[in-house]
């Protein structure tokens, strides 16, 4: 892999960020997720929770849940700066007019968190992708 090959060299865009849970001693956030694999099949189990459970799943109903998966991994490694460039919706527009409440967030939030743990994420970096995604509620649930 070469983000491996390349040891903690980052995309300008992502080394420009300064809340992406770097650190100077361990890489990024996204390296000690484990890059890509890892990540992919961390968001694969959360929308397997997703669509098992009752609350959510409805929102999922018409999407093409293998963009959906490919989008989201590009989005976590983007947001814990890895060299990937997210290539879909700002995540206001992309969750516009579906009446998305802070109780649907929770529960999606749960999810996630939930993924991260069964994966054997450190908890100290499960709560550093949870801060970052928590920063994107407001636009979520359109506020
Ligand atoms: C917890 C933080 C969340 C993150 C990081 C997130 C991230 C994303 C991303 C990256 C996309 C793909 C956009 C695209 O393909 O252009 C997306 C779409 C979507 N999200 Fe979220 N999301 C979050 C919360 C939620 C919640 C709470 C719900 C509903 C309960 C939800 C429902 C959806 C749906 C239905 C789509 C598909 C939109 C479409 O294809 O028409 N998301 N989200």
């Amino acid at each position: 892999m070469s983000e491996r090959a390349t040891g903690r060299v980052v995309t300008e865009t992502s080394a420009d960020r300064s809340d992406s849970g770097d650190t100077t001693d361990d890489g990024t956030l996204y390296e000690r997720l484990g890059g890509h694999e890892a990540i992919a099949s961390v968001v694969d189990e959360f929308y397997d929770r997703m669509l098992d459970d009752e609350r959510v799943a409805g929102f999922f109903e018409n999407v093409d849940m293998a963009s959906q998966r490919a989008h989201q991994t590009q989005f976590l490694s983007s947001v814990t700066g890895g060299p990937v460039e997210y290539s879909g919706a700002d995540m206001r527009e992309a969750h516009e007019g579906m009446g998305i409440t802070d109780e649907d967030y929770d529960v999606v939030g749960a999810h996630l968190d939930a993924s991260l743990a069964d994966a054997g994420v450190a908890d100290a970096d499960r709560e550093a992708v949870m801060e970052e995604v928590e920063a994107l509620r407001d636009p979520i649930v359109g506020r």
